[in-house]
């Protein structure tokens, strides 16, 4: 029993056990957000059979996140989503070793060295859209995994994978929803089963490895004097004290999460950009005006950022009602008291930055795309632990900055280009996978500005 003590918190009783695993795997969007509203700031609720301890009070988020973070550790569930992918890469590591590696790559994240990609970043948004067409219809999801993709290996892999950009997105979407659906399932085959849901995972995984193998080749094969100080060279650099290097298994897993990481979740940002601008044509037009008087036409740098108050708030309205990173999960490692409950190791504890980000008792209007509120000095208002989808904390986002360069050069390259509207009678859904996607993708026409 995870709860010292008789008194527990409250939650939804007599639900059929595998009711709620499928109302939750259903619709886990709602199923928490109804869970905050009707049961409160602590909610106890079962997944088959096993406990969860939702939290959705800021101040328990800056508990488990910051105050007393060495009391927990990332939760198993998250370790069973990810394992097969990316193994023991810095989002799944604990202790020394996180700590280690999380030293090591930070470098490649430091302010300059982030600035410093924001030229590449600039060239790869520009020809990205080079050939496209006022009339045309995309999917701007795919489209901005591709051009989130290229950024990544480019900056940080100093490579490209000129054509796989589209096999590496259904590869991943088909892996996020085959380890989710095994996860959230009562009935598991065993993954050693050649079914073809099996097969294609196997399939999948043995491509995504081989194009990480691939980065860490070419590097290899490359002569010391052509090395770039790139993040690839300092991971494949690093040393231990007793001179020993990472294993190729190691420095895969660490390839492989920032590979993942660093394209995925800002892809997805950048993808609900479009839609939310298209369905809010007012704040459309109050970011391009303020894109054209700021940088007439050329695309922005980090140094405009500052003159860029409405293309910042768009970003943070964005990431407040469509945060990539949509829920956290934590295990208790040792006994801790949040609220008034005292929690025993093994707990798993979940918070969720959808919830926490529409909460009315701090966000007006909540569901509203409303960029204005951070105009209006909401950031300062804000507690600790109101919004955070960078997580915060030790393991915060260590690649925050180099997701908000992207993101700014992204959008005010192209909203200087285009406006986009969404193909009548396309369907606009919330897939809760690893990251918050658009099942159908985001199909929209481009009309060219003048
Ligand atoms: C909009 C874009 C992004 C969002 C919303 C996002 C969100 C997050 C969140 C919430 C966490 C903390 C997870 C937890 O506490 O369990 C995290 C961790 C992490 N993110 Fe991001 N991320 C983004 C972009 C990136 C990029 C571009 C990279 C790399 C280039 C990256 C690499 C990582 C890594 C390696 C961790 C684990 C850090 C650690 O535990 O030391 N992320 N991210």
């Amino acid at each position: 029993m995870p709860i010292r003590g008789s008194r527990k918190p409250p939650g939804p009783k007599g639900w059929p056990i595998v009711g709620m695993a499928l109302k939750i795997r259903r619709d886990p969007l709602n199923v928490l957000r109804t869970f905050a509203r009707e049961y409160g700031d602590i909610v106890l609720f079962h997944v088959l059979m096993q406990e969860r301890i939702l939290l959705n009070h800021p101040d328990f988020v800056e508990q488990v996140l910051v105050i007393q973070q060495d009391k927990f550790h990332k939760s198993e569930l998250t370790r069973r989503i990810t394992e097969r992918m990316l193994g023991q890469g810095l989002l799944t590591s604990e202790g020394d070793f996180w700590r280690r590696q999380r030293r090591l790559a930070q470098p490649a994240f430091h302010r300059s060295r982030i600035n410093e990609y924001g030229a590449t970043m600039r060239e790869i948004a520009q020809a990205h859209i080079s050939g496209w067409r006022d009339g045309e219809v995309r999917d701007l999801a795919q489209e901005m995994t591709a051009l989130t993709l290229d950024n990544a290996v480019r900056t940080l892999f100093s490579t490209a994978l000129p054509g796989e950009a589209q096999q590496v997105g259904r590869a991943m979407t088909f892996l996020m929803r085959y380890s989710l659906s095994r996860q959230r399932s009562p009935f598991r085959i065993p993954e050693s089963w050649p079914t073809p849901k099996n097969r294609r995972a196997s399939r999948d995984l043995a491509f995504m490895d081989s194009l990480v193998y691939r980065m860490i080749d070419e590097r290899r094969s490359e002569k010391s004097s052509n090395r770039r100080e790139d993040l690839l060279s300092l991971l494949m650099g690093a040393m231990d004290e007793d001179g020993s290097q990472m294993t190729q298994k190691q420095l895969h897993d660490e390839a492989m999460t920032l590979f993942i990481a660093g394209h995925e979740t800002t892809a997805q940002m950048l993808a609900w950009t479009w839609y939310a601008l298209s369905e809010n044509p007012q704040a459309e037009a109050r970011l391009q005006e303020e894109l054209d008087g700021v940088l007439g036409g050329r695309p922005p740098e980090a140094a405009d950022f500052g003159r860029l108050p409405y293309l910042q708030a768009v970003m943070s309205e964005i990431l407040r009602l469509y945060p990539p990173a949509y829920i956290t999960a934590r295990e208790v490692i040792e006994p801790c008291q949040i609220g008034e409950y005292e929690f025993l190791p093994g707990t798993t504890i979940l918070f969720s930055q959808w919830v926490a980000h529409r909460d009315p008792r701090y966000f007006d209007d909540p569901d509203a795309f409303r960029p204005e509120r951070w105009l209006e000095g909401l950031a300062s208002r804000l507690p600790a632990g109101a919004y955070y989808p960078f997580g915060a904390g030790p393991r915060r986002c260590i690649g925050q900055g180099f997701a908000l360069l992207e993101a700014a050069i992204v959008i005010g390259t192209l909203a200087q280009r285009f406006r986009f509207r969404l193909v009548p009678g396309h369907p606009v859904e919330f897939e809760p996978l690893v990251t918050l996607r658009p099942r159908h993708g985001i199909r929209m026409t481009l009309h060219a500005r003048k």
